[in-house]
């Protein structure tokens, strides 16, 4: 399974699924690592490993992903032989022609039990709801905003004291199990 990584941040995600091939727990490999982030440290990591790491260049636009660069996103995939696009802290909404371009190919983590929680800062969202659990999933890109079928959840307890920040952290380390074990799930799925 080839693969190809989007990301705007830390690209902790990434790292664990580097790790996962290195340590033989997951048969794929990451061609390239995309960032629409010059400065994110994702790139940084991806060009440690000898990953080939490419920008993604929005135009100026902060939070739009506008469909030239989603085209231009979609080409270098292409070249690369990507088979899977794995969004990993990416914050921009894919649309078409992305979305076209790799049909049920795209897939992302979501740091909530999802249809609980989308969109943004959903460890907060958990805590304002006071729910007892919350967690991660990794599901299938669609057009709507954290919606499409999903492949594989984890789920995360809510500890009393936990802050927003100490029941980020949780979820995330559950995310560097989750998302790996989700690509392998895919992957045998596929055949
Ligand atoms: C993760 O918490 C993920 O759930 C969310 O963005 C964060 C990315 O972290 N979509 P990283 O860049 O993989 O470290």
């Amino acid at each position: 399974m080839v693969l190809g990584i989007l990301g705007s941040g830390s690209g902790s995600n990434m790292q664990a699924i580097f790790d996962a091939i290195t340590a033989g727990t997951l048969a794929a490999r990451i061609a390239l690592v995309l960032s629409d982030n010059p400065d994110a440290f994702i790139l940084e990591r991806a060009r440690r490993h000898g990953i080939a790491t490419g920008l993604i260049d929005c135009h100026g636009f902060k939070t739009k992903f506008p469909a030239e660069a989603q085209q231009e996103t979609a080409a270098c995939l292409q070249a690369a032989g990507v088979e899977l696009v794995c969004l990993a802290g990416f914050l921009r909404l894919v649309k078409q022609p992305l979305l076209g371009a790799f049909p049920k190919q795209i897939i992302n983590i979501h740091p909530s039990l999802l249809p609980a929680f989308p969109g943004l800062e959903s460890w907060q969202q958990a805590l304002t709801a006071g729910v007892a659990e919350t967690g991660c999933t990794v599901h299938l890109v669609d057009a709507g905003m954290d919606t499409g079928p999903i492949i594989l959840q984890q789920a995360v307890p809510i500890l009393p004291g936990d802050s927003a920040a100490s029941l980020h952290a949780r979820i995330q380390e559950a995310e560097r199990r989750l998302y790996p074990a989700a690509i392998a799930k895919l992957a045998a799925s596929r055949g």
